[in-house]
């Protein structure tokens, strides 16, 4: 299934994301794709509220890794920062992603071969004003 939905500010992705977020299962992997500034942190800020995560969600891009407790625990990766796959064994990705929480990739370009038939690919692209976003949701029909 895929979805394209045009959103006119921040908190209209979140809301997106908010309602994506209450409709998964423990093991759901979400992979973002976009440039920077596409709003792909706004969009996992959307999905912690959904999971009614109360902590503020910011950008793991130091730490790789950051992790909320919500209805399912919300584990936040930033990639941006590792070269490949490997690198990303070596930080245990492939625990969290066969984990039972919600995994949220940011850059998940660098890891596509480890990602899994479930994986949810949600593309943000920028266009018109500097408020404007497309976002694209597909869906593999696989659950977790
Ligand atoms: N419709 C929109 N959806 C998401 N972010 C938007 C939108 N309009 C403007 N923005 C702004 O774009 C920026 C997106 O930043 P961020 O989510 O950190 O991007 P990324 O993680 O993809 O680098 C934020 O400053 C946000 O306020
Ligand atoms: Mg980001």
């Amino acid at each position: 299934m895929e979805k394209e939905i045009t959103t006119r500010s921040p908190e209209e992705t979140e809301q997106v994301a908010a309602e994506l977020a209450a409709a998964l299962r423990g093991g759901a992997v979400i992979a973002l794709y976009g440039d920077l500034g596409a709003g792909k942190t706004c969009f996992i800020r959307g999905l912690a509220r959904g999971l009614g995560v109360t902590r503020i969600v910011h950008s793991p891009t130091f730490t790789l890794i950051n992790e909320y407790a919500g209805r399912l625990t919300l584990f936040h990766m930033d990639l941006y920062r590792i070269r490949d796959a490997d690198e990303a064994l070596d930080f245990g990705l492939d625990d969290y992603i066969f984990g039972d929480g919600l995994c949220a990739i940011e850059w998940a370009e660098k890891v596509e071969t480890l990602l899994p038939p479930h994986t949810i690919r949600v593309t943000l692209k920028m266009f018109g004003d500097e408020n404007t976003r497309q976002v694209e949701i597909a869906d593999s029909g696989f659950s977790p």
